[in-house]
């Protein structure tokens, strides 16, 4: 059967690309933020998963405005990105596990979660920078599912709901019957404001919280609702949303392995996590 090894989360800003293209890992700027990876590297080198599930947020590539699910999975044997204009490299494609996906799929709409179902899916920075900072690499020695999550046009998920998709995802994993070990990745955040007369917002204090409580206590951030969760972390800061997700797959032991907190990165507050995963405790219901 598979296994849910731990999870993973990460910041996904656009300018991280340019940081990699250019060779800039080691300058004063960027190196506090990616000396966070050196444990990333030294945890997934150690524990070899064959599969990603990565919870991110399109940012206009594959879907936009007039059509834009709540909740899309992708079920294709590889995924391609695109130019998206922020002047970075488009990235290589990723090769999927589309028989992990349909089988997450018809668990999900067995759960009665109605995900949109995308056998042809462009996945953007949002995917492909986290990638390239977990395995910096030149091959992506992992397949991956993408699971997509509207965190861009109002009304959003909250972000019970976020959690509990998470915890219908994770049986789903631990349901299918090929020997796999999986790690899920939640891309994104914490908080930061593109927009309006707050931009550049940033909160370290409600980010520290959400580090602390998202391990143990997950239960507490679904108190705040997404206006709330907007006020507190900004805008954008709503990708949290991916991180709810790839907790909520997570039904076992959880400790927190490693973490990374770094102010700025652009406009972001940067956070790089590793959770481990042991299963010993009896799963909550969705
Ligand atoms: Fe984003």
């Amino acid at each position: 059967m598979a296994t849910i090894i731990g999870g993973i989360g990460s910041t996904h800003v656009p300018a991280i690309g340019k940081a990699i293209a250019e060779k800039k890992q080691n300058d004063p700027y960027w190196k506090p933020f990616f000396k966070g990876f050196d444990y990333v590297h030294y945890w997934l080198a150690r524990t070899r998963p064959d599969v990603a599930v990565v919870f991110y947020n399109d940012h206009g590539l594959n879907f936009f405005l007039d059509k834009l699910p709540t909740f899309a999975i992708g079920a294709a044997d590889e995924y391609r990105s695109e130019d998206e204009g922020w002047g970075i490299p488009v990235s290589r494609p990723i090769p999927g596990d589309a028989a992990l996906s349909w089988h997450l799929i018809n668990a999900l709409v067995a759960d009665e979660f109605d995900v949109t179902t995308c056998q042809d899916m462009l996945i953007d920075h949002a995917v492909t920078i986290p990638m390239a900072l977990m395995w910096p690499g030149p091959v992506w020695p992992i397949k991956i599912v993408p699971v997509e999550i509207n965190t861009v046009q109002h009304p959003l998920p909250t972000l019970q709901r976020s959690l509990r998709l998470g915890r219908s995802i994770g049986r789903a994993i631990e349901s299918y019957e090929k020997d796999l070990r999986v790690v899920v990745i939640g891309t994104g955040g914490l908080s930061h404001q593109l927009d309006g007369t707050r931009a550049g917002f940033i909160n370290k204090e409600f980010d520290l919280l959400c580090l602390d409580k998202i391990v143990g206590d997950p239960e507490t951030l679904t108190r705040y609702s997404i206006h709330d969760w907007v006020q507190e972390s900004g805008s954008q800061g709503v990708e949290f949303l991916n991180w709810m997700a790839m907790r909520g797959t997570l039904t076992g032991r959880v400790t927190e392995l490693s973490r990374n907190y770094h102010i700025p990165i652009s406009n972001t507050a940067a956070a790089t996590v590793v959770y481990d995963n042991q299963k010993e405790t009896a799963r909550k219901a969705a």
